[in-house]
């Protein structure tokens, strides 16, 4: 099945590679002292012409906690480019998904572009990030501001059992600037695996900045905190007694929220201690 001619919303599913594909960007065997491994795109989902969902196979020994991000290399054997990348899926499914927007002139980017489903891709076989749930103090509704592809950890983590024991709510707010960015179906499909208790105590906001869509939120999420409706819809206060709020995304908006959340005495894990609040900027 080509997913790129799927229609939006459909989920991904995990196909085996088409036999005319299996040699298209074959990359060389990882030595076995290897720092990376070498995994195969096994769906690859164009949403947009900038918004690309895909998956790839798993080395069985890669570990990752829900938030983590994984470091992806493509080209040439030397002159490989590597860049992190947010894994939106479960910590124990069999493979790894991805959110990727495609950044016109980028390096990793034109060499992604080319990709088609059965190629190959560097996995490095270490997980990385600061963006997980155990810097986070037990208690209060966790606030998920996202922006774009900032919505991938985001995934992983409502897949987690964590979240829901230490947490009594659940607030995602995900700001795109078109409706075709939205990802409602990686939202449905991990609240899929939550029992309906969860799922009463999850609630998604999307946001649509540069065009109106019926259902979905239209200021900035920065705006929407700073003139209290994000509290309204909510019904409670964000402060450091009610919440705990984690960034993933442009780093401007982390910055205004960081801003703004510090105001509320909310701050980041110190020296071990979990705090309110962890963020994860794209660039
Ligand atoms: C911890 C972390 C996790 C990340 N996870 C993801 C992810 O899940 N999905 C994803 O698509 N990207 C993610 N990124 C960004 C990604 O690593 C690359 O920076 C991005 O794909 C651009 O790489 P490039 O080589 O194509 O462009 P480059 O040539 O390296 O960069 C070009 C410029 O584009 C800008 N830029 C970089 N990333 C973005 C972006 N996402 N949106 C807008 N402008 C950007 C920066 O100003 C950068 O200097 C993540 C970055 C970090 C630090
Ligand atoms: N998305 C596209 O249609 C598109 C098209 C071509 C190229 N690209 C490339 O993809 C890159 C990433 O685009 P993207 O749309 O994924 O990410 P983005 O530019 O970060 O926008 C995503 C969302 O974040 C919002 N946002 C931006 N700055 C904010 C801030 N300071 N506070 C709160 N919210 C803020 C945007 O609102 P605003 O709409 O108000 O900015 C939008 O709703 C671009 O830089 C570009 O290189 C994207």
């Amino acid at each position: 099945m080509d997913l790129r001619r799927a229609p939006r919303g459909m989920m991904l599913t995990l196909t085996a590679p088409a036999p005319a594909q299996q040699n298209r960007n074959m990359l060389p065997a990882a030595p076995a002292t290897a720092k990376f491994t070498v995994e195969r795109i096994t769906a690859l989902l164009k949403r947009t012409p900038t918004l690309i969902n895909f998956r790839t196979t798993r080395d069985a020994a890669f570990r990752f906690t829900p938030g983590h991000y994984a470091r992806l290399g493509l080209g040439e054997e030397g002159a490989e480019v590597w860049r992190p990348y947010s894994i939106a899926s479960a910590a124990d499914a069999p493979w790894l998904d991805f959110q990727f927007t495609l950044v016109p002139g980028g390096d990793f980017s034109g060499r992604f572009a080319q990709l088609r489903e059965g190629d190959e891709i560097r996995v490095d076989a270490r997980s990385f990030g600061f963006l997980t749930l155990d810097v986070l103090a037990p208690g209060g509704t966790v606030w998920m501001f996202s922006t774009g592809t900032g919505l991938a950890p985001f995934i992983s983590i409502l897949m987690t059992d964590a979240l829901w024991q230490r947490h009594p709510r659940v607030v995602l707010l995900h700001s795109v600037r078109q409706g075709a960015e939205l990802m409602p179906d990686f939202i449905s499909s991990a609240m899929a695996t939550r029992t309906v208790e969860e799922r009463e105590r999850f609630r998604y906001l999307p946001v649509v900045t540069r065009e109106p869509v019926e259902g979905a939120l239209s200021a900035r999420i920065s705006e929407l905190m700073r003139n209290g409706e994000l509290e309204k819809i909510a019904g409670e206060p964000i402060d450091a007694a009610h919440s705990r709020a984690m960034l993933c995304g442009n780093p401007e908006m982390i910055k205004e929220i960081r801003a703004m959340l510090k105001e509320r005495e909310m701050g980041p894990s110190r020296r071990g201690v979990p705090g309110q609040l962890a963020a994860e900027g794209y660039w």
